[in-house]
């Protein structure tokens, strides 16, 4: 039997009968409990109580009562409703991007423009007018709200200045990236943070500015270029097919790193595009690494149709309720909650994804063991062999597993980065032929100089390391390529300690805050009313005649800025002046009637279908100031 004890005031209550019309006892508070079990209301003296405690109050709540515990539910229900929703309309209020949703937070909109994420983040910027920083929460849930669900985005200058430069060590890579990334990565450069990625980026650094490395890099590109890519080209050409120049790319870049890093090229470019098991390994492991990190979307029969029928209205409608919500909102919120569960479970059991993570891991190792081995017995100028030579801080060699994860960071760090900005690289130029005409008359002028004016010497090798020094236009239209379009286009870093932006923006410690590199280019307040027109001449100094960044460094940050500045930034445009060039002055392009040139989302900036061109022999013309 259910007893409801009212007390009254602090020395009285009424012990009361749910069934019963009236109280059944009155007894002092501090007199012994007369049932074992029952509910206390405490209910002190106010005229308005008194009076309802008479008669109303009473029946009301027996009323309830007699219903069963049900709408006692409800009631509780209801006011943890009311308190969450007052507690998300404040936490609503002090959000400046996109709309957030109760529990789901900016989740709905992600998932429409999930096809288009950088111009997405990059209109919401805009819209913020010259502090282009908005917040927003993926997880509107007490406790998680302002820490894994929480993102600053930002495109401002001063912003990225201090996150990068001034308080570096409060903006780390952080837990979840490291934890994701250290099955194929360990703790290497790339994936370190504090003393661990010091002591590496002092070491590699030392590296990167010997110029025997950037002659080794000239020499591996060349070498590619001469006996692999040509030979490529010039078959599509004379058969008159076309050839995706960005797969042709990937596999360049990728054999070059290699190459460049310990000493073995695994030759994925060839005649017959054939796959190589390390390669498809590698690219395996990446590939379910990232998704540890971001979870991407199937996008199999995903294309928005063209011409709306009642049938691609339902398709729609499935996408987005069915589909959708249980392959993108559903891990998307398990991942926000506890991120890491799905993968670190599917890794305990060697299930799903992890268990071909494993096997890919194992292929790579047992190649980069061998390519270790390798050096060891005939050390060479790649990175490894430069390694090799190193002393920890107890004066002893680095382990075989060591030296494997410092090469497997710098083949990640450098494989597909310039291969992604050289396919925009070429896009553009495509569709902007007096961009085209200067680089070739640059080109020509260099040449004539350096090779003499018989143009076939011109396209016989590749260029070398000295005339690839003086292509400044060339230079300047690939930085202007990789300000519309950085192969990184965000990047992201995790807050240690609350910390205040220099524009007033207030970050939470545990929070995530993304630095859209893509947007950052696309700011009329950074660049300029024309800030979405291809014009090397930015990259230029007055005069035109040498490559001159902006003054200000945090304002072209394709190759990132501070401490964990881009290591390979020299190589890379010495490796894309090289293959930009090779390329244009033996060919024309012209894009595959049809193709549509679209951004793959990815941490990367491919292109989703590839660059797929036709090519025909270019005929240079005298000085090469024009050609045909
Ligand atoms: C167009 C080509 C390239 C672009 C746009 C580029 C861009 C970047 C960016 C944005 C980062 C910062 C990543 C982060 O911390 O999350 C980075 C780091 C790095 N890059 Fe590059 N990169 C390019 C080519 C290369 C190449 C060819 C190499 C090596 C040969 C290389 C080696 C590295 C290394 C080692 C780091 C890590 C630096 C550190 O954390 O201290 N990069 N790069």
């Amino acid at each position: 039997m259910v007893f409801i004890c009212l007390r009254v005031t602090t020395q009285t209550q009424f012990l009361y009968q749910p069934n019963s019309d009236s109280y059944c006892k009155k007894f002092r508070t501090t007199s012994p409990k007369p049932f074992p079990s029952y509910h206390r209301i405490n209910i002190y003296k106010t005229p308005f109580n008194l009076f309802q405690l008479q008669t109303p109050f009473l029946q009301t709540y027996q009323t309830m009562l007699q219903m069963d515990t049900l709408p006692l539910l409800l009631t509780l229900a209801a006011a943890l409703l009311s308190t969450y929703f007052l507690w998300f309309y404040f936490l609503a209020r002090t959000l400046t991007g996109p709309k957030v949703w109760p529990l789901i937070g900016s989740i709905p909109e992600l998932v429409v423009n999930r096809n288009r994420v950088h111009d997405w983040m990059t209109s919401h910027l805009r819209q913020r007018g010259p502090s282009p920083t908005y917040q927003t929460c993926t997880l509107p849930l007490p406790f998680f709200a302002r820490k894994q669900g929480f993102f600053t985005v930002t495109s401002c200058p001063r912003n990225i200045e201090h996150i990068l430069r001034t308080r570096f060590d409060n903006y780390p890579k952080g837990p979840r990236w490291q934890a994701a990334f250290h099955d194929l990565l360990g703790q290497g450069i790339f994936n370190s943070d504090g003393e661990k990625w010091l002591m590496q980026r002092k070491t590699a650094a030392l590296e990167f500015t010997t110029r025997t490395l950037r002659q080794a890099m000239a020499r591996w590109v060349n070498r590619t270029i001469k006996n692999r890519l040509w030979c490529i080209l010039d078959k599509a050409a004379k058969d008159n097919v076309s050839v995706d120049l960005q797969d042709l790319l990937l596999r360049l870049t990728f054999d070059n790193i290699c190459g460049l890093t310990f000493g073995k090229d695994p030759e994925t470019l060839s005649p017959d595009l054939r796959e190589n098991p390390f390669t498809v390994a590698f690219d395996t492991a990446t590939e379910i690494t990232l998704q540890r990190y971001i979870y991407t979307l199937d996008p199999k029969f995903r294309e928005i149709p063209t011409t709306i029928t009642m049938i691609s209205y339902i398709r729609i409608i499935y996408y987005i309720v069915i589909y959708d919500f249980l392959h993108f909102f559903y891990p998307c919120i398990i991942r926000l909650l506890y991120p890491g569960i799905i993968w670190r479970f599917e890794k305990l059991f060697g299930i799903g994804k992890e268990e071909k993570l494993e096997r890919s891991l194992k292929i790579v190792e047992t190649y980069m063991n061998d390519a270790v081995s390798a050096r060891e017995k005939s050390p060479s100028d790649d990175l490894l062999s430069r390694f090799m030579k190193k002393r920890d801080a107890a004066g002893k060699p680095l382990t075989a597993s060591a030296l494997r994860q410092i090469a497997l960071n710098f083949v990640l760090a450098g494989r597909d980065t310039s291969s992604v900005a050289l396919s925009w690289f070429f896009w553009l130029v495509m569709n902007h032929p007096a961009v085209e005409d200067k680089i070739l008359a640059e080109l020509g002028e260099v040449l004539t100089s350096t090779r003499g004016g018989d143009q076939r010497r011109w396209t016989e090798e590749a260029v070398d390391f000295e005339e690839a020094e003086r292509l400044v236009y060339l230079k300047a239209a690939l930085a202007e390529t990789l300000r519309l379009y950085p192969s990184v286009p965000e990047d992201f870093k995790y807050a240690v300690a609350d910390d205040v932006l220099p524009d007033g923006t207030a970050v939470p410690a545990g929070s995530t805050v993304t630095y859209s590199i893509y947007a950052m280019g696309r700011m009329k307040s950074v660049w300029g009313e024309d800030c979405m027109e291809f014009k090397p001449e930015r990259f230029l100094s007055a005069k035109g005649d040498r490559f001159e960044p902006p003054k200000d460094g945090y304002k072209f940050i394709s190759f990132n800025g501070g401490p964990r500045t881009c290591l390979g930034k020299d190589l890379a445009y010495l490796q894309m002046k090289s293959v930009a060039s090779a390329v244009l002055l033996r060919y024309r392009l012209s894009p595959v009637p049809g193709h549509r040139v679209q951004q793959k989302m990815s941490l990367t900036l491919f292109m989703k279908n590839g660059l797929r061109v036709f090519l025909q022999p270019r005929q240079l013309q005298p000085h090469a100031a024009t050609s045909s």
